[in-house]
């Protein structure tokens, strides 16, 4: 049977990941262990480049986000207040003829592993039913290895962030609206790790928990809540202002985000959005939009077209978070807002009835939704009335605006979009065709390709270096000498350098008025031209920036 293209395309660049050192599979030497990849010297690269990008964004580029590095391992009420404990599960279903071990929606369309062949094959055999399988890794802390001491490795990076709220608000002199971003290893069980490294069981996160002042707040200091329309994207995106809401701040990241990815060489042509359903929605989320790329393994909608595979959610939160950790450790997680307080000793009485009473409604419904089976109504009503009480003091728990993105499945975004085949046809009719790799030189893991033209030659060889020496603080820098000419650009075509820069006779000044310049060959159509050494810097960096 003839194999789909799209999985072609995906054999292909798995192949290509191997062999050029982008990705490998984890303990190969051992026979691998599934769901768990390594990547090689140019990956390493690339991931750097893609994770040291999205924190400058994120962070360094802007005035209202902070950044944390937690560790892996936490205490486990976190993930008790996180609903990870109880909730964060796969349906999962055995094979009784296979032996496998399914996630019970995948059943029918994921390879047995019985069988071989990668991506196509399916097993027929009898199902049991499906039940509760919890993603998280379990450990023990300590030597005893008790129920006591048990641990979860982390299955996202986002509750740090929540717990550490306060230590972070309190030491970076930030005032909401402000973000914290974290970037990090996360940890899920999945009962079918698949697609290459797309869901992988230990994967990175780039993610950025964003505090907003509730909707009630906003109106309540700025008189209504302002709101966006369509966005151009071709103009800025819009600065943000004080009376935004909850819905104008999802709108500004999920656009943001995008401009991001575009900015890495993921045009929008590449990429789908997913915007969930009042029934996918988490119960406490408002809204969320999940920014998709289209793998070759996507699927097809009915309508023939492909909307793609997630690489990140960007979510409407609520106040959910911060509330379930000040309810599990008893710490407060709310804010104390000056603006709020004078605004509201101003409000007219009938204002504040109305604003107190949406308070209040949401914060019932959050307390009813998650309250404790040892709680009453009575109690919720009360904790409700409090917490809308304490308006009138400048007090409230921030919401939050998510953006969520997976690092490895962002690589294999990157890794598949690059990939291009160019087949040439020489004098005598024999056609060769060579792996393109057209990374955005933001994220190229090497920059620049520095070669002598002849690696006999002290001469050449000498300034050769000196360039390599020049470029090297700024840049990663590839020095190769070997093979002819061709050979080498073809090597950096498949390791997706964008600029090589040869050292020829001329530089040494055999035309002497091309003393010191040398050849830059652009990687995507081949073109040459001369260029000083002098002027070499700037004009790398200006493209790799
Ligand atoms: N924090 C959201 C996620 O891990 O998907």
């Amino acid at each position: 049977m003839a194999e789909p293209k799209e999985n072609l395309q995906m054999e292909k660049i798995v192949s290509l990941c191997k062999r050029r050192g982008f990705v490998f599979q984890s303990s190969e030497i051992y026979g691998g262990i599934n769901g768990f990849w390594d990547y090689g010297p140019l990956g390493a690269e690339l991931k750097r480049n893609v994770k040291e990008l999205w924190w400058n964004a994120m962070t360094r580029q802007r005035d209202d986000v902070a950044g944390l590095e937690a560790t892996i391992i936490m205490s486990p009420e976190i993930w008790k207040a996180s609903g990870h404990v109880a909730t964060f599960s796969d349906p999962m279903v055995d094979c009784k003829t296979c032996k496998g071990r399914f996630r019970a929606d995948q059943v029918g369309e994921i390879p047995c592993p019985q069988k071989p062949s990668k991506f196509v094959s399916e097993c027929h055999g009898e199902k049991t039913p499906a039940r509760a399988f919890n993603l998280m890794f379990q450990t023990y802390v300590g030597p005893t290895a008790t129920e006591a001491d048990i641990a979860y490795l982390r299955p996202e990076t986002a509750q740090a962030i929540f717990a550490q709220f306060k230590n972070v608000l309190e030491t970076s002199r930030q005032k909401v609206p402000f973000g914290i971003a974290q970037v990090g290893k996360a940890f899920r069980n999945e009962v079918t790790p698949r697609n290459f490294t797309f869901r992988s069981r230990e994967f990175e996160q780039m993610e950025l928990e964003f505090f907003i002042k509730p909707d009630e707040v906003i109106e309540a200091i700025h008189g209504a809540v302002a709101t966006l329309g369509a966005l151009d994207p071709k103009a800025p995106t819009p600065e943000p202002r004080p009376d935004w809401g909850w819905q104008a701040w999802h709108q500004y990241w999920v656009e943001e985000r995008v401009r991001f990815y575009e900015g890495i060489g993921l045009s929008r042509e590449t990429l789908g959005f997913h915007h969930q359903t009042p029934a996918e929605l988490a119960h406490y989320a408002r809204a969320c939009t999940d920014i998709l790329f289209k793998f070759p393994f996507s699927k097809k909608a009915a309508d023939g077209n492909v909307t793609g595979d997630e690489l990140e959610g960007i979510a409407a939160r609520s106040d959910f978070d911060l509330s379930q950790h000040q309810r599990f450790s008893g710490k407060p997680m709310g804010v104390f807002d000056d603006e709020l307080r004078a605004a509201w000793a101003k409000l007219p009485k009938e204002k504040q009835d109305d604003l107190w009473r949406r308070y209040y409604e949401n914060r019932k419904n959050y307390l009813t939704k998650s309250a404790k089976p040892d709680e009453t109504p009575e109690q919720i009503q009360k904790q409700a009335t409090d917490d809308a009480n304490g308006l009138a003091k400048g007090q409230y728990i921030p919401h939050v605006i998510e953006p969520s993105a997976g690092v490895d499945r962002l690589i294999l975004a990157l890794i598949a979009n690059a990939y291009s085949e160019v087949t040439k046809t020489d004098d005598k009719g024999k056609s060769e065709t060579t792996v393109l790799m057209k990374f955005h030189p933001r994220v190229a893991p090497v920059k620049v390709g520095v070669l002598p033209l002849l690696k006999n030659k002290p001469e050449l060889v000498k300034k050769a270096l000196a360039v390599r020496d020049l470029l090297r603080p700024w840049m990663n820098v590839f020095y190769d000498d070997g093979g002819s000419i061709g050979r080498r650009y073809a090597r950096q075509d498949e390791a997706g350098t964008p600029f090589c820069v040869t050292i020829d006779f001329d530089t040494l000044g055999e035309k002497p008025e091309l003393l010191d310049t040398v050849t830059i060959r652009y990687r995507d159509d081949g073109k040459q031209e001369r260029l000083k050494i002098s002027e070499l810097m700037d004009f790398l960096l200006s493209k790799i920036r």
